[in-house]
């Protein structure tokens, strides 16, 4: 995609599409008026005839349209004009964006982002309309015979501004937002991939190709021989049942020589059965989606890489699968892990948790000022924050404070969880160090409070995206989250935003 900012009246600029806003009672938004003038109310005589509904959400595609330059005009209603803000604007925004994918439009210009924002700025708004336009464009028909038929094929997104300072801005926010687009389509498609096709060597072999698209990125890919040397017997257990081979996949991205990186961990179950302590069948198909965790680290040091952000980052995946068999861990048994703790798996379907550990320890190496892991670790939490949050927890008070406000301004929201000792008590063993599941009672915070036994001494903190990962339902299919609210946190650390 080909991103322009233009300062220039909106009825002037070519295209093959227009996007303008109108408020309640048909209030014209900036470029709507612009095009009404050049029209000669042209604009306002459609509304008054009933052709243009003016409520919230609606829209109108109107071909032709007079004293304009643009083939086509897209008006859609923004109501209220008090009160608009960066959800009411993402809304319309992606209102528009549906009815222009049915058009057959190259390029697109968009006038929203002329409106008075509260709460938003011209850097955000321009973010905000790569970010939605990606979002309305993408499809996955990869495992479809014949592929979904096309959607508009845009490759230019021109953004109207005010000013030359806010046209600097929103350029600057539409560029970083195609990179986290990139990153979130990357997400999606490994998400939506079935367990037969993202398997964990098909995971470590889109790492590798990544490294040889985008330059500074590197990619280590360590197999069972090697895992096993560095004594990840916690992490191998879970693999145990399965014929697919585990992987341990390491991603370095060096913007930054000398300082000490971020570390991203991601979960990498490309399949949950549950192991011994099998599943139900219903909606287990949905278990395909358990590498979420890993394929949002694999996308968010991509963004880094792709906007040569000047940090530091490394991804670290332990996959493989969690399936049942004659070799399959069974309850009871004792494991120990990379750290040198014992662990009863009680439960063998607690199993994120078990690759995350070994993969915190051996995080370890790369000296990380940060460690975040992101899985999609737990039901609790899905009952806790519905789809809505991930789950954040953490014991650092900055730490906090910086994953939530990039979730804020990214639009990729997170809430707090607690971590601490209350629940580390639930994990209990009478033969192990700690057993890997205490009671169902705060189950997302519990299993924190497992991981946290791996992180003494780290600044670290734990996302569990079991439910912000997928949606469920007629629009099932993968999110892409949290890529948006981890490349907000790196966009921060690196000093890329608008102050
Ligand atoms: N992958 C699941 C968590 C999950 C459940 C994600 C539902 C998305 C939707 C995880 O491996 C799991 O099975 N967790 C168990 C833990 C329990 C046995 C302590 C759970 O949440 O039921
Ligand atoms: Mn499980
Ligand atoms: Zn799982």
């Amino acid at each position: 995609m080909e991103y322009q900012t233009t300062t220039r009246d909106a009825a002037r600029v070519a295209a093959d599409c227009l996007v303008v806003g109108v408020y309640d009672r048909g209030t014209l938004g900036a470029a709507a008026a612009s095009v009404n003038d050049a029209s000669g109310g042209w604009l306002e005589a459609q509304i008054r005839s009933g052709d243009v509904l003016t409520r919230e959400g609606k829209v109108a595609l109107l071909a032709s349209p007079k004293g304009v330059k643009a083939k086509r005009l897209l008006v859609v209603g923004l109501g209220k004009k008090s009160g608009l803000n960066a959800f009411r604007f993402r809304r319309a925004a992606a209102k528009a964006f549906e009815a222009l994918r049915e058009t057959r439009s190259r390029s697109v210009v968009m006038g929203l982002t002329l409106e008075a924002v509260e709460d938003s700025t011209a850097y955000y708004l321009g973010r905000f309309t790569s970010e939605l336009l990606a979002a309305a464009l993408y499809v996955f028909d990869q495992m479809k015979s014949k592929r979904a038929p096309k959607l508009a094929p845009i490759t230019r997104l021109t953004l109207l501004a005010a000013s030359r300072n806010d046209a600097n801005q929103s350029k600057s926010g539409a560029v970083h937002g195609g990179a986290v687009s990139s990153g979130m389509a990357l997400a999606k498609d490994l998400g939506n991939l079935p367990g037969n096709v993202c398997t964990p060597s098909y995971l470590a072999r889109v790492a590798k190709e990544q490294a040889k698209k985008i330059a500074g990125l590197e990619t280590k890919v360590l197999g069972e021989p090697e895992i096993k040397r560095l004594g990840m017997h916690c992490f191998l257990s879970v693999t145990s049942g399965s014929a697919q081979p585990a992987r341990l996949i390491v991603m370095q991205y060096k913007g930054a020589p000398g300082e000490q990186p971020v570390a991203l961990v991601g979960k990498g179950i490309t399949f949950d059965t549950g192991g011994t302590s099998l599943k139900p069948p219903p909606a287990m198909d949905e278990m395909k989606y358990d590498m979420c965790g890993a394929a949002s680290v694999i996308a968010t040091i991509t963004v880094a890489a792709r906007l040569k952000l000047p940090i530091n980052v490394v991804a670290i995946v332990p996959t493989c699968e969690n399936m049942l068999s004659g070799t399959a861990t069974r309850p009871g048994d004792i494991v120990k892990t990379m750290s040198g703790q014992t662990v009863e798996i009680l439960n063998t379907d607690a199993e994120g948790r078990l690759i995350l550990c070994d993969a915190l320890t051996y995080s370890r190496r790369f000296k990380p000022d940060t460690v975040i892991d992101v899985a999609t670790l737990t039901g609790a939490c899905v009952i806790a924050l519905g789809h809505h949050r991930t789950g954040v927890m953490t014991e650092d008070d900055a730490l906090n404070d910086d994953l939530l406000a990039a979730g804020i301004a990214a639009e990729d929201r997170g809430w707090p969880l607690p971590l601490g000792v209350e629940y580390t008590e639930a994990l209990r063993s009478n033969f192990a160090d700690f057993a890997n599941i205490g009671g169902r009672e705060g189950g997302a915070s519990v299993a924190g409070a497992f991981l946290s036994k791996f992180a003494d001494g780290l600044t670290w903190a734990h996302l569990d995206i079991a439910g912000t990962a997928w949606v469920s339902g007629a629009k099932k299919g993968a999110t892409g989250r949290p890529v948006p609210m981890l490349s907000q946190y790196l966009l921060e650390r690196a000093g890329a935003l608008p102050r």
